[in-house]
């Protein structure tokens, strides 16, 4: 026993001076793990950092990259040695020489603490350059199959070649539209699907770079691609027009792999005339009705060097699709869960209903032995008749009718006759719970087909618990609802619309980036934004969009997803270049907010969509995102140094403050507009309350949530105001109740009702997985949990933690992988003794609200404030029902008095 204890002392000295340095882990180049294939020419470079001290911050860091020896023709060489640059920045933009496509970077970084010692060199990380948009494309062409939209089979597409002896390296880059399937030798190449990314195909379409290196071998080689129509070519009639898309156009792809010889001669391989294609077993794809299989017609080793291809076509060329053609530089959509069913019911004769318990995004996988020619179809869908049968006419309204119908998230298998033949379609994703089955061969068991979910693959990145099962269970929802509508845009919904509703995006990006590192997948969606742009400043409700949404649909609520995202992606990870590289769009936009306005007023877009009973007027929410943008583009003109237009635009938002105090508030009565929920927690929330007005506005609000019984009175805009606006201004009392209600209208009442997901209304009567509701979970983690970020400091260089102690809670934790590492929030109360644990990341500071009845009773880790200084932590001051605390990075453990009047238990 105290050979162990002598032991472990030793290896504590032994490790603590090495520890206490700071060490940079999990480098990112463009916030991407080692990618492959970036654009940016000053990519950026980032890392986290570990100590085991308290307070350690960096003072200093150094970065070197060099190019990889694999890049013969371009000779290993340094590309950057920054030298010690004093700085506490953890990610700096690329400043090395010119990097030239292809260009293999290895980096490494090391940093100095506050004592002026560095730390160790990292492991080293690395990043590729890609094609530099379209700049750095060789001889390849746009190849098909075809120029006839209405062509129905997905094509194939083959090419052999030789190559010679020592293969050093080969990258393959391709863009296949709508959707691709890249194989090679036999294999498919990756576990990417529905790639490339959704965007308007005529202003950018996106590249994907694979290391094929170990598939590729000296002598006969073949590359096969399948194309599918995704959103490129899209047949289904439907009220936002996409068959009319102005880039609709049959699928087509481009690609080139370029190997590289061990002598540093290259190799390039481009699509051409001598690529060859025919169809095969994808008799029909499309991304809202579904896709159909004939296992019949499948062409085995279609994608070997030695398929017998003579009956095959040659490829031809097509145009191009028009614009720019960039690297998709986020996660790719991946298959992440496999879900057995939970039941299998038979509600008529040979419908088999197979309930997966879960709603989600995704396909089914079938497996079945079946004669040949045997036809097994799938519908998908969220809803059951009440004789147990399918109802999809929720999510089927908007598809115009036809004669015959259109075929609505619906697959189709037909067996070739194998013993057991298993399949899963390729170029379609639907939002379910449930799948009706029917021509299956006998009785299907839990083994024929499974949910396989499908998403933007996002890490997750936080999580969420606390003492009442119900917010845990709502927490749990907001993250099924959010990867169910990730499919490369943010989507509304899975199966009804699959659109990119900017108003959705924006209520749910908080959430999104608290739970899921979607950094990158925001920047491009945002890039998607400003390809929409008009040039009079106008957006379109969707995004992408076939034209449609500029008309209706639209309006600030909706479009100041261009301005909140980027602030978003400012204030979570300090990066401005979001904010910066779109200021001219966001610019703008503002302008034409201005030339819409009618004095400061703006009264056009949709306002608080799906309310519960009171209706919000629209100018209210309208002028309020109005006077929101004009802030964001006076900020975005400061970080530029643009001192005019920053001065510009915050006078503009004076005005506009002016003009909604004058026009919406109420003196006797201390309400705004109609005095709802959303109009009076939209004054609040977005800062257009005066100073003076601020303590009975809020007395008016939580007036009007008593008058509801304590329940949620708002559609989507004020259900993010509300709890937010309380929990600033004191009142996360009110707000806890409102969360925690389990009766109409509420998130509780959904789980009440079996609810796997979130809704899309209060009445539960339209879509079941919307994620527009979200940010309740946003407000978990800042509200309960307490981690908030601080404008002033952002990417979380500076933390607020706030935890709030409401209602029945006895306890809440939260933690957040933030840019610059974990951040921890955890509190449980015991008796009247509060514990909260903090966890601070190396190089970043935190105020601590330490919620308390007797701020002198509050001591961390054992210690009474008289033994503070030593220990890292600096009582701030005294608040009600709070001592504050400055702290450094590290691990802290807060105890507290809670109640009022208590004693500290003894121990
Ligand atoms: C969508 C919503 C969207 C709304 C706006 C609906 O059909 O599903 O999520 O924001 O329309 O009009």
């Amino acid at each position: 026993m105290l050979r162990i204890f002598a032991m472990a002392l030793l290896a504590l000295t032994l490790a603590e001076p090495g520890f206490a340095m700071l060490k940079p882990v999990n480098l990112r180049c463009e916030y991407l793990k080692n990618p492959l294939g970036i654009d940016a020419l000053q990519p950026l470079l980032s890392w986290q950092l570990e100590s085991g001290t308290r307070g350690a911050r960096q003072t200093a860091y150094q970065i070197r990259v060099k190019s990889s020896p694999f890049a013969l023709d371009h000779p290993a060489q340094t590309l950057w040695e920054s030298g010690k640059i004093a700085s506490a920045e953890t990610g700096v933009l690329y400043r090395g020489s010119p990097l030239i496509p292809g260009t293999r970077c290895q980096w490494q970084v090391r940093a100095w603490d506050g004592n002026g010692n560095p730390g160790p060199w990292s492991r080293t990380a690395s990043w590729e350059m890609g094609l530099e948009n379209n700049q750095q494309w060789g001889n390849s062409k746009w190849i098909g199959a075809t120029i006839d939209t209405a062509y129905q089979p997905a094509p194939f597409f083959r090419r052999t070649f030789t190559l010679g002896k020592n293969i050093a390296s080969a990258r393959l880059y391709i863009c296949g539209m709508g959707y691709y399937e890249l194989h090679c030798n036999g294999q498919r190449v990756g576990d990417h699907i529905l790639d490339p990314g959704y965007t308007r195909y005529d202003r950018r379409a996106l590249y994907v770079t694979y290391d094929v290196t170990k598939l590729l071998r000296s002598g006969d080689n073949a590359i096969g691609v399948i194309l599918g129509t995704g959103w490129e070519n899209v047949h289904t009639r439907a009220v936002w027009y996409f068959d009319k898309a102005p880039w609709r156009a049959a699928p087509k792809v481009r690609a080139e792999l370029r190997v590289l010889y061990t002598n540093g001669v290259r190799e390039d391989i481009t699509t051409d005339k001598r690529w060859k294609c025919a169809t095969g077993p994808i008799v029909f794809d499309s991304i809202y009705g579904g896709e159909s299989y004939d296992a019949r017609l499948e062409r085995p080793g279609w994608d070997t060097p030695d398929y017998n291809d003579d009956g095959w076509q040659p490829a031809i060329v097509v145009g191009e699709p028009g614009g720019l053609i960039s690297a998709q530089a986020m996660p790719p959509i991946r298959a992440t869960k496999i879900i057995p069913p939970v039941s299998i019911k038979e509600p008529k004769p040979g419908v088999f209903l197979f309930d997966f318990g879960q709603g989600l995004s995704g396909h089914a996988r079938l497996t079945v032995s079946g004669h040949a020619g045997t036809t097994i179809k799938l519908r998908y869908g969220e809803r059951l008749h009440p004789d147990g049968t399918l109802d999809t006419s929720h999510i089927e309204q908007h598809q115009i009718k036809t004669n015959p119908p259109q075929q609505f998230q619906t697959d189709t298998y037909t067996c070739k006759g194998d013993s057991a033949e298993s399949w899963e379609a390729r170029f379609v994703y639907h939002g379910f719970q449930y799948v009706e089955m029917t021509g299956f061969p006998g009785r299907p068991t839990v083994k024929n087909l499974q949910a396989i979910f499908t998403h933007t693959d996002v890490e997750s990145v936080g999580d969420f618990e606390c003492s009442n099962p119900l917010l845990n269970k709502i927490w749990r929802n907001t993250r099924w609802s959010y990867l169910s509508n990730l499919a490369s845009i943010p989507t509304d919904c899975p199966h009804r619309e699959k659109n990119g509703w900017t108003g959705d995006a924006h209520l749910a990006a908080e959430q999104g980036l608290l739970n899921f590192d979607g950094i990158t997948f925001y920047q491009k969606w945002i890039n998607d934004l400003a390809d929409e742009q008009r040039p009079t400043g106008e957006l379109p409700g969707i995004v992408p969009s076939s034209g449609w949404g500029y008309e209706w649909g639209n309006g600030p609520a909706w479009d100041s997803a261009y301005l909140l995202i980027p602030w978003y992606l400012y204030l979570y990870c300090g990066d401005t270049r979001t904010l910066t590289s779109h200021y001219e769009g966001m610019r703008r936009y503002v302008d034409y907010l201005t030339a819409r306005a009618q004095n400061g007023i703006v009264s056009i877009g949709l306002g608080d969509w799906v309310p519960w009973k009171t209706e919000t007027p629209v100018e209210v929410t309208s002028t309020a995102y109005y006077y929101r943008d004009a802030l964001i583009v006076a900020k975005a003109a400061d970080l530029l140094g643009k001192p005019l237009d920053a001065i510009r635009y915050t006078a503009l938002a004076h005005q506009i403050a002016d003009a909604f105090q004058a026009k919406f508030y109420r003196a006797d009565t201390h309400t705004y507009a109609n005095g709802g929920q959303t109009a009076l927690s939209c004054a609040l929330y977005q800062g257009l309350v005066p100073e003076d007005a601020r303590a009975e506005v809020l007395s008016s609000l939580v007036a009007a949530v008593k008058s509801a019984d304590g329940h949620i009175d708002t559609g989507i805009l004020g259900a993010k105001y509300i709890l937010n606006t309380l929990t600033d201004n004191g009142r996360t009392d009110v707000a806890y109740r409102i969360a925690s209600q389990k009766t109409q209208p509420g998130w509780g009442w959904w789980i009440e009702q079996g609810a796997s997901t979130l809704w899309e209304s209060w009445g539960g009567t339209d879509s079941r997985n919307h994620i527009m509701f979200g940010d309740i979970s946003a407000w978990f983690v800042k509200a309960l949990a307490g981690i908030n970020p601080d404008p002033a400091e952002p990417g979380f260089r500076h933390i607020f933690i706030q935890p709030n102690v409401v209602g029945d809670l006895t306890h809440a934790s939260a933690y957040y992988d933030s840019v610059r590492g974990r951040i921890e929030s955890r509190w449980k109360l015991d008796g009247d003794k509060l514990t909260l644990n903090v966890t601070v990341p190396a190089n970043s500071t935190a105020t601590v609200r330490v919620p308390t009845a007797e701020p002198d009773s509050v001591t961390e880790s054992g210690r009474a404030q008289t033994e503070w200084p030593a220990n890292g932590v600096n009582r701030a001051r005294a608040e009600p029902g709070a001592l504050v605390c400055e702290i450094g990075s590290g691990a802290y453990e807060f105890q507290s008095m809670w109640r009022p009047g208590a004693r500290l238990a003894k121990k």
